[in-house]
Order: structure tokens, then C-alpha cells, then sequence
């Protein structure tokens, strides 16, 4: 009978929530099993430096072959050679992710230099810091097309194979700026809550396809003193801190070989975004207001000149 169906779905339902709880609860004790990465194929976009640069090598130290990607040759080159110094092995490749036949080129010679790539990071971004009205036409532009549309054109060049062979990674580097607006923010919030979405809406169509060796992860930070938010300044420092590019990656890197769907750092950041859902927009904007997250980017100053 249909409805003896229901309660059976419905039994396993509060079981499988149940066990999800317990399982969380026993792994905040206990440290994951990491997975192997040796040989495995690991493309990273803005590997030239802050946090692609320090990813990319911990991957090569985990016995990763890494394919670098990032607009700028000069740092492109010192990635490698740190890697290459470290007895790593690289590649690297010039692209501007902002043009889309430039990505399909450089995905095309890596088929054809390379093969099958095993792990994608999709990490190079930008930021205007101008509000809506201050950026052109062209930055907020450029920002959508660096930090979310690359995403798209590199995912649905790896994915294919990827599922063929039932075996991939794709990391996405969003931001906390992906889960909650700011100030001076519009262009790449938007860019990053699109990031967010398409991590989501991606794990879906994977599960959908019941590829179950193809992994997602989708990485929210706070703010990273790696250069790119130069200046930004926060009311709290102590409770929210501007995080160390070491630690970040460090734990990004953890997140991919634990295959952890979803790392949000620091965990205060948790805490915040419950609020977010839990509170009358009013409550939630006194919070907002608290913290003065509106004024944390009054003094930025960013990388200037990269736009
Ligand atoms: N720094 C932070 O506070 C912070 C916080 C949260 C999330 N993030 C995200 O982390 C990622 C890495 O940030 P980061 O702090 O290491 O930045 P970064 O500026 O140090 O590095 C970004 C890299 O991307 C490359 N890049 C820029 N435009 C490109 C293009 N058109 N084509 C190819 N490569 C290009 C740059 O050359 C650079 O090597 C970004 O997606 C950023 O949005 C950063």
C-alpha cells in the first residue's frame, strides 16, 4: 500500500538524519581518514600566488602532479620552481580566465599535453571593492567572468571525464562573501553566491547520477591576508581575525582529502550565518551593525591595478 511506502521512506528518513548527527558529532572527536592524491592530475587557477600558490604546493608535497594556471607568467614561474625545488613535478599555463575561448585553448592543449585532469580548483579571483555605482561596466563584468563564469567553461571541460571514469574532485573557492552581503561588495558577492550555487547545484547533478566518486567541495573564507583585500580592517579582530594564508590552505587541503562537502572558516562564521536564518532582518542588521561589517571596507586598498 502506498501509504505503508511513505512510512517506510519516512522511518528511513529520521534514521538517516539521526545517524548524520551522530556521524557529525563523532568526527568533531575524531580525524577523517584522508584519501591518496599520489599521481593524481590537480589543476589550480590563480596559482601564481596567495592561497593557489600555497594549495598547489601541498598538493605536489602530497604526490600530486600539478597543472598551474594563472594570467600572470612571472609568479606562474615561481610556483613552479618552488615546486620544482621541492622535488615536485608542474606544468604551467598562461591564461586569462576572463576570456572564454582562452580557457577552451588551454583546456584543449592540456588534453592533448596531459590527459584526464583528476582534481580542479577553480581559486583565481577578483575584487573591485567599489560599490555599485564606482565599478565600470567593465570590472563588474570581469569580475563575473573571472570568478564565476571561468568556473562553468573549466567544470564542464573535466566533468565529462570525470564521470566516465567515475573518479574527480572539483573545488570551488567561494567566500563567506558568498553567503552574506557587504558593503562595496555587490559585484563580487554576486559573483561568489553564484560560486556557491553552482558547487550546490553541481553535487546534485552528481548525485542524481549516482557517480558516487566524484567529489565536490566548496570553500567559504573570511578575510585572508593574502593581498587581495589589502587594508580591510575588522571591528573584532580577535573574534573574527583576518586569517593566515597558511592555515587557509591548510585546511582547504584537509577539506579535499577528507571530501568534506562544504569548509566555512573560522567557525564563528557559523554562528553569524544562523543568525542570518534565524532572526528578523531587523535583528540580523543590528548584528550587522555590531560588528560595523558595513565599515570593514572603508580602508581598502587591495591589489591596485589589477583590473
Ligand atoms: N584574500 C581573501 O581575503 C579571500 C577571502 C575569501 C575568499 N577568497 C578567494 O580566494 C581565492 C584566492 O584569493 P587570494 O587571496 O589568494 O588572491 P590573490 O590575489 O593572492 O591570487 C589570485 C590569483 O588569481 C590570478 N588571476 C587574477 N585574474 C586572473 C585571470 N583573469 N586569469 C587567470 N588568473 C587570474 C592572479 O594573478 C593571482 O595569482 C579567490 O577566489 C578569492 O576570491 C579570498
Amino acid at each position: 500500500m502506498a501509504g505503508d511506502n511513505v512510512l517506510v521512506e519516512f522511518f528511513k528518513l529520521i534514521y538517516t538524519i539521526l545517524f548524520s548527527i551522530l556521524e557529525s558529532i563523532f568526527y568533531c572527536f575524531v580525524s577523517k581518514k584522508e584519501k591518496s592524491v599520489t599521481d593524481e592530475i590537480a589543476l589550480v587557477t590563480g596559482a601564481g600566488s596567495g592561497i593557489g600558490r600555497l594549495i598547489a604546493i601541498e598538493l605536489s608535497k602530497r604526490g600530486c602532479i600539478l597543472l598551474l594556471l594563472d594570467i600572470n607568467p612571472v609568479s606562474l614561474e615561481e610556483t613552479a620552481s618552488i615546486i620544482r625545488n621541492s622535488k615536485g613535478k608542474s606544468y604551467k599555463y598562461v591564461c586569462d580566465l576572463s576570456i572564454r575561448q582562452n580557457i577552451h585553448d588551454t583546456m584543449a592543449k592540456i588534453a592533448k599535453d596531459i590527459g584526464d585532469v583528476d582534481i580542479l580548483i577553480n581559486n583565481a579571483g577578483i575584487v573591485t571593492g567599489k560599490s555599485i555605482l564606482d565599478a565600470s561596466d567593465e570590472e563588474i563584468e570581469k569580475t563575473l567572468d573571472i570568478n564565476l563564469m571561468a568556473h562553468f567553461w573549466l567544470i564542464r571541460s573535466v566533468l565529462p571525464s570525470m564521470l566516465a571514469r567515475n573518479h574527480g574532485h572539483i573545488v570551488t573557492i567561494a567566500s563567506v562573501a558568498g553567503l552574506a552581503g557587504i558593503n562595496k561588495m555587490t559585484d563580487y558577492s554576486a559573483s561568489k553566491f553564484g560560486a556557491v550555487g553552482l558547487d550546490d547545484s553541481l553535487r546534485q547533478e552528481i548525485i542524481h547520477l549516482n557517480k558516487t566518486g566524484v567529489k565536490t567541495t566548496c570553500i567559504c573564507p573570511y578575510y585572508i591576508n593574502t593581498g587581495m583585500f589589502h587594508g580591510v580592517k575588522t571591528k573584532f579582530p580577535k573574534i573574527t581575525p583576518i586569517l593566515k594564508p597558511e592555515y587557509v590552505s591548510h585546511k582547504i587541503v584537509k577539506a579535499i582529502l577528507t571530501d568534506q562537502v562544504i569548509l566555512v572558516i573560522p567557525k564563528i562564521i557559523h554562528l553569524l550565518l544562523m543568525l542570518k536564518s534565524l532572526l528578523p532582518t531587523r535583528g540580523f542588521q543590528a548584528v550587522c551593525d555590531f560588528f560595523e561589517v558595513n565599515k570593514d571596507m572603508a580602508s581598502f586598498r587591495g591589489r591596485r591595478g589589477n583590473m
